[in-house]
């Protein structure tokens, strides 16, 4: 698959099957996602994949106020925590932000290692969902996410048997201004 293919074909997936997700890919997808560009080289993102069962059931119970995530994440075999250390991204050494946008890099820089980790897995055969409702005191709790730390985005990974089409996009025209 060629890159523009890759982004293109790329879908949230909301409907896994059972086959479960093989370690060691997933750890591929993780070293091509960390050839994602971040703020000076910083690096901020850090994954945590869940594939015990159980643990994944309460993050369900306890995290996901809305039930549609929950049903998704119950099925999915492997829910990947992203979160980025602090103070690192859109920072100066002295502890300083670099510009008015403040501590803000550091979700870009997340998002961005979100989408690399997102095509990877679509490459590898692998689906995704990116998702942003849920209570994220409740994840940092429930997983131990460390102090210096902070949770960004919870992504469902596994095999579906769905092929959804491609919700409708914006038009270049509404998109893209030369000046
Ligand atoms: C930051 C972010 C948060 C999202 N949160 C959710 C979510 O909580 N639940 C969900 O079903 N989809 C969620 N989505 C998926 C979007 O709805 C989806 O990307 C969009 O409809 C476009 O569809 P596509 O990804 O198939 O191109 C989220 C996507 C992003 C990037």
């Amino acid at each position: 698959m060629n890159t523009i293919e890759c982004i293109k074909t790329r879908r949230s997936i909301r409907s896994y099957n059972s086959q479960p997700v093989d370690r060691e890919l997933l750890t591929k997808v993780v070293e091509a996602a960390s050839y994602a560009p971040s703020w000076k080289n910083t690096q901020v993102t850090r994954y945590i994949a869940i594939d015990n069962k159980e643990v994944k059931d309460m993050i369900c119970d306890n995290a996901c106020p809305y039930p549609h995530n929950a049903d998704i994440i119950r099925q999915a075999p492997v829910l990947v925590v992203t979160t980025m250390v602090r103070n690192r991204s859109g920072y100066e050494r002295d502890g300083s932000f670099t510009t008015p946008k403040g501590k803000g890099w550091q979700m870009y820089d997340c998002g961005i290692a979100g989408q690399t980790f997102c095509l990877a897995a679509h490459e590898y055969g692998l689906s995704t969902l990116i998702m942003g409702i849920f209570d994220e005191a409740k994840v940092s709790e429930i997983l131990n996410v460390p102090e210096d730390q902070e949770v960004c985005a919870l992504i469902a990974v596994g095999y579906t048997d769905t092929n959804p089409d491609a919700p409708k996009r914006k038009t270049t025209d509404d998109l893209l201004k030369f000046v």
